[in-house]
């Protein structure tokens, strides 16, 4: 298969018939540590994927948007009428869509524009590739019009599009990490001021690689458990008076604990704030180029989801279990839950061995088998020409 990015140019000529004035590259993330805490105000470590959608756009008469994508075969056309009214485009245009409508909403002068897309990002294992989607299509319509959006801003217009365009309550993790993360390094985000931090996170110099697994697990119900999660954590923090679970400390989690009746809020609750504190436990073991102690964080973090967030499912704790028995130094299910993604980190030369028991372990369960890779942290969201 030829590159994502001349497939975008080759897509758009065919259907367009002249070459984009350019390409808008934005990748998939996988969330190192800190699951669930975006939207509880809190910090998130994801890195960057090296795989990526493409855009490869230029601009057209009126406020038009018309839209190629390779995965699904179709050429959709909307104008500002169908934008305006949320619902109107449905299935992957309303990701397109839904870029463009933050972007009016929010006053700037969108240009209509024709737009190929491709991409290599996997659709439903959790890597993010609705936000890759929206952050490819919202940097070439910026840099189309010539609009006033600097980077740090974009990803609350691109969350937007996704909680108000298309109805997920998602938090501001995926849409940061694909526009913002740095090439070599994990995005240490504050979701309250929206302050980063860019992480040195250098595997290859500790003998270090790090596994990404695809469960293929099926999403059993998780837009709507996603959403209950996120009901729960706001019911939590209003019982214990704080604007959000962010606010309470490990130091005050015992206290905190006390004053919850409900023994599943108290679960939800004691997920965040230690999950919270994980990420900054991490950070701090990252700066001082520890890379490898951050293992039992990362299982700490995955056994905190699966008993008290709930979000786990047989094969992604079987994926856990099987990579740490063949000696992954920590393993972690990635992403909003109930299927997607296990990240082990192992030993450079252990990667294959590891990935092989994760195998042998579906076999033995009769699962279907997974799929695997090795990834590096890549850049964030660029023009590529
Ligand atoms: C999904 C959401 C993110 C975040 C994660 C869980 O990926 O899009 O905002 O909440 O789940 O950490």
């Amino acid at each position: 298969m030829t590159d994502v990015a001349d497939r975008a140019t080759t897509g758009f000529r065919r259907e367009f018939g002249a070459p984009p004035a350019g390409q808008w590259a934005a990748p998939g993330r996988v969330n190192l540590i800190g699951e669930h805490t975006d939207y509880n105000d809190g910090f998130v470590l994801p890195f960057a994927l090296p795989l990526r959608t493409v855009a490869a756009a230029d601009r057209q008469e009126g406020a038009r948007w018309t839209v190629w994508s390779e995965l699904s075969g179709e050429t959709i056309d909307f104008g500002a009428d169908e934008v305006d009214e949320p619902g109107r485009v449905a299935g992957w245009g309303a990701y397109v869509a839904g870029v463009v409508w933050a972007l009016r909403e929010a006053g700037h002068d969108v240009p209509g524009a024709r737009l190929a897309i491709t991409s290599d990002v996997p659709l439903g294992a959790g890597l993010s590739s609705s936000a890759a989607l929206e952050a490819a299509v919202l940097t070439a319509l910026v840099d189309l019009g010539g609009l006033d959006l600097p980077a740090e801003r974009q990803p609350r217009l691109a969350q937007r599009a996704e909680n108000h365009y298309v109805g997920a309550p998602t938090g501001i993790m995926d849409q940061s990490a694909s526009i913002r993360c740095r090439d070599g390094h994990a995005l240490f985000l504050d979701c309250r001021s929206e302050g980063v931090e860019h992480i040195p996170f250098d595997l290859r110099g500790a003998g270090l690689a790090m596994l990404v697994v695809d469960s293929h697990a099926p999403h059993r119900h998780a837009d709507g458990e996603y959403a209950a999660r996120r009901k729960s954590c706001e019911a939590g923090a209003e019982r214990l008076g704080v604007p959000a679970l962010r606010d309470v400390t490990v130091d005050q989690l015992d206290t905190a604990l006390a004053r919850l009746d409900d023994p599943e809020t108290r679960r939800r609750v004691r997920h965040v704030v230690t999950e919270d504190q994980r990420v900054l436990d991490t950070v701090a073991l990252l700066r001082a180029g520890r890379v490898r102690e951050i293992g039992p964080l990362l299982t700490a973090s995955h056994v905190s989801m699966r008993d008290d967030f709930e979000i786990t499912v047989p094969e992604i704790d079987t994926a856990v279990e099987a990579a740490l028995a063949a000696g992954a130094l920590g393993a972690r299910m990635t992403g909003g839950g109930f299927g997607g993604c296990v990240l082990a980190l192992v030993e450079a030369d252990a990667a294959d061995p590891v990935a092989d028991a994760v195998t042998a372990a579906y076999a033995e369960q009769g699962f279907r088998a997974p799929d695997h890779l090795t990834v590096l942290p890549a850049p964030g969201a660029v023009r590529l020409t």
